[in-house]
This record gives C-alpha cells, structure tokens and sequence, in this order.
C-alpha cells in the first residue's frame, strides 16, 4: 500500500494515474478509522477506481486544546487496517508542516450563513478550519469524487457550500450515518468512551428515534423540551444541544412548513467526550 507523507510527491502520483484515465474518489479522515469511515470508502469503490484516503489530525478546526492533544492517533492500526481492505486504496498522512508550511492559520469562509448554527455557535472557528483544510486537501488530491458521512450533516452542508463558491471540480457525496448495533453513530471519539459511559450512550440515538416519532403530531418545541427533559434526568449524559432545524438552511424551526424537510440534531457530553448524532424527521 502507498503511503504518502508528502504532498508534491501524491500530486505527482495521482497526476499520472488521472492521465492514465483513472477516476479519483477520496475520503478525508481524522484517522482512527473504524467501520464508518470504511462504508465511505466502500461507496467510493463503487465508481472510481482508486480511492485515496487522508489521515490528518487538523490542528486548526479544534477550538479546544485539550480535545486536540487527546484525539485518538493510530496511523500504524489504520494502515493495517485499509491494507486489508482493498488494494486500490492511497493513503496521505501528511505532517502538520506538510499541509500548513509553518503557519497554522484557518482562512476566513462565508457559507451563506450555515456556519454560525449549531456546531459552528458552539465550536468558535471550527467550520473555517474544515474549510481550510479541505479546500487544501481537495486542492493537493484533485478528486473526482469526495465522501462525507452524514454523521457531520453540517459539515456536508458546508463542504458542498465550499464546492458550490469555490467551483472546485469535486463532486461531493453524502452517505448515511453508520451505527453500531447499539444504534450509537460510529466515530472515532468512541474508542474513549469508559465502559459506563459507552453503554449509556445508545440513548443519545433511542432519544433522537422517539423525538422523530413525536414530530408526527407534536411541534418542534414541545419535542426539544420533552428531549432536554430525558437528558435532564440522566445521570451521565449531559446534553449541549437538540435542535430540530431546516434541512436546507439548517435554522432552527420555529412553526412547521409541511412543504420543508426538518432533522433533528444532537451534541451530548459523556464525560468529557463530545458526541454528535442527528436523524430526519420527515
Ligand atoms: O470529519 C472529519 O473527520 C474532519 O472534519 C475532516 C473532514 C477530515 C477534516 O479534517
């Protein structure tokens, strides 16, 4: 498996294999990959012929110093991992000085407004870190293809937002969320879950499920009440946010439209791990 560390040395690579007529897919990760990241790339095999995945710890989309130090690291496992995989998998792992060049800096994005809901009102900065690091990963692999999980559905929003005021020649592909058989949304924070707070954390999930049932009949606030009531009472999760907004613009609904789309999202602390979950509603 190629393992590249160097970005002039990919570009140089997945150059010659796009003269050879190949199609380019590309999944960009965090690392500490587990099933979901894989479903992504499985998806991606489906219409390109090699899928280049990036393992980088962004340093810049972190508002939190302390959650950036301890977010899981395992190139080796991963390697090993997507070895097994498939052949037609590239991996770039580059350093921190390899995609910043000395100056660890995000550039300033507009998305239209998307940015400043949810996680972007409750991580300072977060989205002009993806957003930079993305732009630069998409610029430096030149997909074809590119796929998010829906997972981050704010940050797809807002990748496809990028896409859209850049005109970048990437097509970017959403795909559904992937649980464990608890129903939890798969991430790589979960590996650091303790025990009682890993088997408490399906609830954050049966939560959203019984709040989509009440959306049939019930509005939006008497449904984010009766949410915040269930973590109030729960004696380990401690809820950050649940927000039923837009689909589109992702605002918080205040009277229901029959003619619009709503999804239901959730940030909840076990201990002191952050972990986001969302579902539709309609
Ligand atoms: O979703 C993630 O893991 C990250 O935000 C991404 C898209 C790899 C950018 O660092």
């Amino acid at each position: 498996m190629l393992v590249f560390t160097n970005k002039n040395k990919i570009d140089t690579y997945i150059s010659s294999l796009k003269r050879e007529g190949n199609k380019i897919g590309f999944v960009p990760t965090m690392g500490a990959l587990h099933e979901g990241h894989l479903s992504l790339i499985k998806e991606g095999l489906l219409s390109n012929n090699v899928m280049v995945v990036s393992i980088f710890v962004n340093p810049t989309q972190f508002d939190n110093v302390a959650d950036l130090d301890k977010y899981p690291r395992t190139l080796e496992a991963d390697i090993k991992l997507l070895e097994t995989f498939s052949e037609n998998i590239v991996i770039y792992a580059p350093s921190v000085d390899d995609i910043y060049e000395g100056d660890i800096k995000s550039q300033s994005f507009s998305f239209d407004g998307l940015e400043f809901e949810m996680e972007g009102r409750f991580r300072k900065g977060h989205f002009d870190g993806v957003g930079t690091i993305v732009k630069r990963l998409f610029e430096i692999i030149k997909p074809d293809n590119a796929y998010f999980g829906e997972k981050d559905f704010q940050q797809l929003a807002i990748i496809k937002k990028l896409v859209e005021k850049h005109q970048l020649p990437v097509i970017v592909v959403g795909c559904k969320i992937h649980r464990e058989t608890s129903g939890l949304a798969m991430s790589s924070r979960n590996v650091r879950l303790k025990p009682e707070y890993s088997l408490s954390a399906p609830f954050i999930y049966k939560t959203l499920q019984t709040a989509q049932k009440k959306f049939g009949t019930k509005s939006a606030t008497v449904v984010t009440k009766w949410v915040e009531k269930q973590f109030a009472k729960h004696d380990l999760l401690k809820l950050e946010y649940f927000i039923i907004a837009d689909v589109d613009t992702l605002k918080t609904v205040i009277r229901k439209n029959k003619n619009r789309n709503y999804r239901a999202f959730i940030a909840v602390y076990a201990d002191d791990i952050r972990l986001i979950d969302n579902i539709a509603l309609n």
